[in-house]
């Protein structure tokens, strides 16, 4: 089969990682004979430094076009000014909203011999293996009115949190569609206490749940949700949420795997199969950001990129065989010890970020 492969590497540690992935892909290509037609564009600070915006038109319009977008992190100090007419970050809400990607999967998964850097007891963390889905597209991020302005008594802003019903249905789905793959619960994280928005979501969640019998579905207010994620994480399987509350929420899930860099994520248009029949278009991303301090230095761990490439060729591409192999080949090489400089304990473990890549492609593909 043929694939239509965007890859958009940002700013940072972005274009180091991505390099990896789409190696990856290439070696894949060689092992499974599938084309995958890599066009590459910029994005965030980098197109903000050559057209002054930080997403061309024309980029979302090639990105709408492709099965799949490889992205890598936008950002960086140079760009942080907040009175800024257009930031990095700007590149990456547009282009999410663009491709409709609205359904973020965020896999939080702890790995044992990480157990040291998680500053949680470590019988609190031991196996962790959660999903929290956050929507993307709507919710505080970008409803409208949203802007600042000055009156007589000074300067005044409003962002606006507002959701449709069939926003709320089409994500909630989601979640009960993973849910239904998995270990059969849903937690659907609101703050129906205080806001409208979220009593919408937990009715609809809760008429949704008629359709899903098989799911045991638990609602959650967003505040004890992030003391319940640290106190007792290992309660949580599926978890699904409005876009601020994922924003943060899966922040705070990262710190359960004890490092960002290997946390991958997809941003979904629909809702895939497990198995390859149902494709969606997606965008794949590491859930880290653009690490300036370390950048350019080989010093980035490839992992989260890998295993993004990962999730992309099992939903966006329908090939989940390949996927499955490339999440064995992550596990076996941290088993044999190779790490890089964020996870790794002892000198002789450390290797760059191409080394490490290049020893998980070789056991996936081969090559
Ligand atoms: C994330 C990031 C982005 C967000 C930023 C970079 C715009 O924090 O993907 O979680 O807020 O969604
Ligand atoms: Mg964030």
């Amino acid at each position: 089969m043929k694939f239509d492969v965007m890859v958009l590497p940002g700013d940072g540690i972005g274009p180091e990682v991505v390099e990896q992935g789409v190696k990856l892909l290439n070696a894949i290509s060689k092992k499974s004979g599938h084309t995958f037609n890599f066009e590459q564009d910029i994005i965030g600070g980098a197109a903000i430094d050559s057209y002054g915006v930080a997403l061309k038109a024309e980029t979302a319009e090639k990105s709408s076009k492709a099965d799949a977008i490889l992205f890598g992190a936008v950002g960086g100090p140079k760009w942080d000014d907040p009175t800024a007419k257009v930031r990095p970050e700007d590149g990456l809400l547009a282009i999410r909203k663009a491709l409709g990607v609205y359904a973020n999967i965020r896999p939080v998964k702890s790995y044992s011999f990480l157990k040291d850097s998680i500053p949680l007891k470590s019988e609190l963390v031991d196996d962790i293996d959660l999903i929290m889905i956050r929507e993307l597209t709507g919710g505080l991020y970008f409803g409208k009115p949203k802007k600042q302005w000055t009156n007589s008594r000074g300067r005044v802003a409003v962002d606006t949190l507002k959701y449709t019903e069939k926003e709320i249905t089409r994500i909630l789905r989601v979640g009960f569609e993973l849910a239904r793959g998995r270990n059969k619960k849903l937690t659907s994280v609101d703050k129906a206490n205080v806001l409208e928005s979220s009593r919408l979501w937990r009715q609809i969640a809760i008429e949704l749940s008629a359709e899903y019998p098989d799911v045991k579905l638990e609602h959650q207010l967003v505040d004890s949700c992030t003391m319940q994620l640290i106190q007792n994480p290992r309660q949580f399987d599926v978890m699904v949420m409005e876009n601020t509350f994922g924003d943060i929420l899966s922040d705070e899930g990262s710190v359960l795997a004890g490092s960002l860099g290997m946390l991958p994520s997809a941003s979904l248009s629909g809702i895939p199969s497990a198995d390859g029949s149902i494709k969606a278009k997606g965008l794949y991303e590491p859930i880290h950001g653009t690490a300036p301090d370390i950048a350019g230095q080989g010093k980035a761990n490839p992992i989260a990129t890998i295993l993004s490439v990962a999730l992309l060729l099992r939903y966006s591409l329908g090939l989940p065989e390949e996927a499955k192999e490339i999440e064995a080949a992550v596990d076996t090489v941290l088993a044999q010890g190779y790490r890089t400089a964020d996870i790794g304990k002892e000198e002789e473990q450390i290797v760059t970020t191409e080394e490490l890549a290049n020893k998980i492609i070789e056991l996936a593909t081969n090559y």
